[in-house]
């Protein structure tokens, strides 16, 4: 297992009383695998995926049970200081919305080349460069310098998803979270972003948690799948066994619904 999440719930405290967004939920993540957490919207996939990144405070909610184990430690009670070095090295977030993670007056060459000195203090100006054009090959930009030197307005929503991307990827992570990682885009550009994912994962030897609204894509992107509903997982099994098997009624439901 690279990531085991136990028990896990977590609420926010709104103007209209306290809401439970997730509810005791627990899955396994096996190293090499493709992970993807299925559900309709406001059922507590991305509150998930923050609390993995250690988010949870800051997004105004509160962890009120559970552990998620990373490397036999649990990530929520971790140092802030051991948990620093890990996000963004060990474990990466491709976030739901990239315009809100990247900063508008910054050109995206620089946000990127800080992705890399966070972690690598010292890195000559020479080894910087060219790691960052390596990493924007990888995610398959072209016209290096014309997007290196662009302001995040001046990118489509496909490239700025790749920007995304490419910081995610560029410390050479083991673990890679994308949260809805094609909202936004057209079918096309859906479908690109999903095949490199796809692609760097393997290539890249990472393990994926992908989240999504639709069974078409956890079904063509998954080996396993959670089905979350309320803040629940409902069911979670093999990819075949979901489609081919489904226990719940809930996900016979979101099947039928999306073929
Ligand atoms: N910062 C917040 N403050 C208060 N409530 C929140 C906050 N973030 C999420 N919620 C609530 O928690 C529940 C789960 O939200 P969450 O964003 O985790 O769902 P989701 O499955 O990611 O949905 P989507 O598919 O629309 O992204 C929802 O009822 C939502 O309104
Ligand atoms: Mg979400």
């Amino acid at each position: 297992m690279i990531l085991s999440a136990q028990n896990l719930s977590v609420a926010y405290k709104t103007d209209s009383g306290v809401v439970k967004a997730v509810n005791g939920v627990s899955f396994d993540v096996a190293k090499g695998e493709s992970f993807v957490i299925v559900g309709r919207s406001g059922s507590g996939k991305s509150t998930v995926v923050s609390a993995i990144m250690g988010l949870t405070d800051m997004d105004g909610g509160k962890v009120l049970s559970g552990k998620i184990m990373y490397g036999g430690k649990n990530l929520l009670s971790m140092p802030f200081d051991e948990r620093r070095i890990l996000y963004g090295k060990k474990i990466s977030v491709v976030f739901q919305d990239p315009q809100s993670y990247l900063n508008p007056v910054i050109k995206v060459g620089r946000q990127i080349e800080e992705a890399v000195v966070v972690h690598n203090r010292g890195i000559s100006k020479k080894d910087l460069s060219s790691i960052v054009n390596e990493t924007l090959k990888k995610v398959k930009l072209d016209d290096l310098q014309r997007i290196a030197n662009s302001y995040p307005h001046q990118l489509s929503g496909g490239q700025k998803q790749r920007i995304l991307i490419a910081m995610a990827i560029i410390n050479s992570p083991q673990l890679l979270i994308a949260d809805e990682p094609t909202t936004g885009l057209d079918a096309a550009a859906q479908k690109q972003i999903l095949d490199l994912i796809e692609e760097l994962k393997q290539k890249l030897g990472l393990t994926l948690i992908m989240i999504t609204h639709n069974m078409k894509v956890a079904k063509k992107y998954s080996d396993k799948i959670a089905v979350m509903h309320n803040g629940e997982i409902t069911e979670s099994a093999s990819v075949k066994e979901i489609f081919e098997n489904p226990k719940s009624e809930y996900t016979k439901m979101l099947i039928e619904a999306q073929s």
